[in-house]
This record gives structure tokens, sequence and C-alpha cells, in this order.
């Protein structure tokens, strides 16, 4: 019975094993990766990117009737749509400001039937019927309103872009009588959030109109 020797194990000093090395290796399968992801994108991720679009259903959209400002407007939004965006996007009326979109800066304050709200919460198809006064509806004219005349007058900003919902939340913190100190006007204007930090020429603004109004 004979036995033939066993291969020896092989050393450094034998060189590199026969097959591919690790930098072809490397190579090929970048190069296999990139044909497979560029294959994807054209050949399926846009096709499918616009098979997906073809598919997809019209939002539902609603017709609205509501009236800013004395003017009264019919319009067809996507049921999703915002009264602040109603205003902004389709009436072309930008003084109400989106400053967090989400309830918390007061930045896009207006008046619903006499009433401070957040368009920014607002569904514009929950609007049949409503009367909104946004910011561009408070002056006469070229007559400033009293509280905007105020702000001026107090400087009660800097960057302006709290400043129309503050004005529009002021005035409604005056209808509704909460104006009896310096703290209640705080207090009943607390939902409007100005960076710039003038709070305390705000507060003297709405004073002045106040008294003025008085
Ligand atoms: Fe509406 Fe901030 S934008 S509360
Ligand atoms: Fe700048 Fe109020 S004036 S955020």
């Amino acid at each position: 019975m004979s036995t033939e020797p066993e291969a020896p194990a092989p050393t450094p000093a034998d060189g590199p094993p026969a097959g591919p090395s690790r930098r072809t290796f490397i190579a090929t399968t970048s190069a296999v990766g990139g044909a497979v992801i560029a294959g994807g994108a054209i050949g399926g991720g846009l096709l499918a990117a616009s098979d997906e679009a073809d598919a997809a259903p019209a939002a539902p959209a609603s017709r609205v009737s509501l009236t800013v400002n004395g003017t009264r407007h019919t319009v067809t939004v996507d049921n999703r749509t915002s009264l602040l965006d109603l205003l902004r996007e389709h009436l072309d009326l930008t003084g109400a400001k989106k400053g967090c979109d989400a309830g918390a800066c007061g930045a896009c304050t207006v008046l619903i039937d006499g009433h401070r709200q957040n368009a920014c919460l607002t569904l514009a198809v929950r609007l049949e019927g409503a009367k909104v006064t946004t910011i561009e509806g408070l002056a006469d004219g070229d007559q400033l309103h009293p509280l905007q005349q105020a702000f001026i007058d107090e400087d009660a900003f800097q960057c302006g872009y709290c400043t129309p919902g503050q004005i529009v939340s002021g005035y409604g913190c005056i209808q509704e009588g909460h104006t009896g100190s310096p703290e209640e006007i705080r207090e009943w204007m607390s939902g409007n959030l100005c960076r710039c930090g003038c709070y305390v020429k705000i507060v003297r603004a709405v004073e002045q109109a106040a008294d003025r109004q008085k």
C-alpha cells in the first residue's frame, strides 16, 4: 500500500494564491454592483416611480365658500389644505406667516367669526360660510388700525415675522376685554411667540390701543 506525501502548507514565501486577488475582486464587484444600481435606477426605479405617479389617485378635493376681509371667495382645494395655505397659496394673502405650521408660535393667527385661531391648524374645507379676518383686513385703506399704529409708536417689533400674528391676536385680546393689566395681556397673548423678544413693547402697544379704544 503506497502513500503519497501530503502537499506542504503554503508559506508567505510561496507568493499569492492562484485565482482572483483582493484588488481584482473589489474592482469586479464594484463594477457589477454599479451596473446593478444603474440598472435599477434606469430600468426599474424611475419606471416604477413613474408607474406609481400614473397610478396615484387624485387627492380628494372640495369646494368651499368663505368671506375673507369682506370679500367672498369660492375655491376648490385639496381636503388637507389648511386655512393658512388657502390664504397664502390660493388667495395671495401672505400677511399671516408660517412659523411652525404646528400650532405652537401664533405667527399665523387670524380671526374666524371674530375668534382668534391658528390658521395652520384649521382645515379650509371646514370653513364654509365663515368670516375670516387677516392682518390685511385691519387697516381702513391707508389708515392703519390703532393697534398697528401702536406697534409702530412703541417700536414693538424687530424682524417683524411674528408681528402680523401679534397684531391680529392683540386685536382679538382687546375685543375680548383681556387688557385689564400688563399681566393679563401677557397671559392672553401667550400663544404668540416673538423670537426677537419684543414682549415688553408688544404689551405696551396692546395697552396703548386698548386705552385709545376706551
Ligand atoms: Fe401656525 Fe405657528 S404657524 S402656530
Ligand atoms: Fe422678530 Fe417677533 S419681531 S419674531
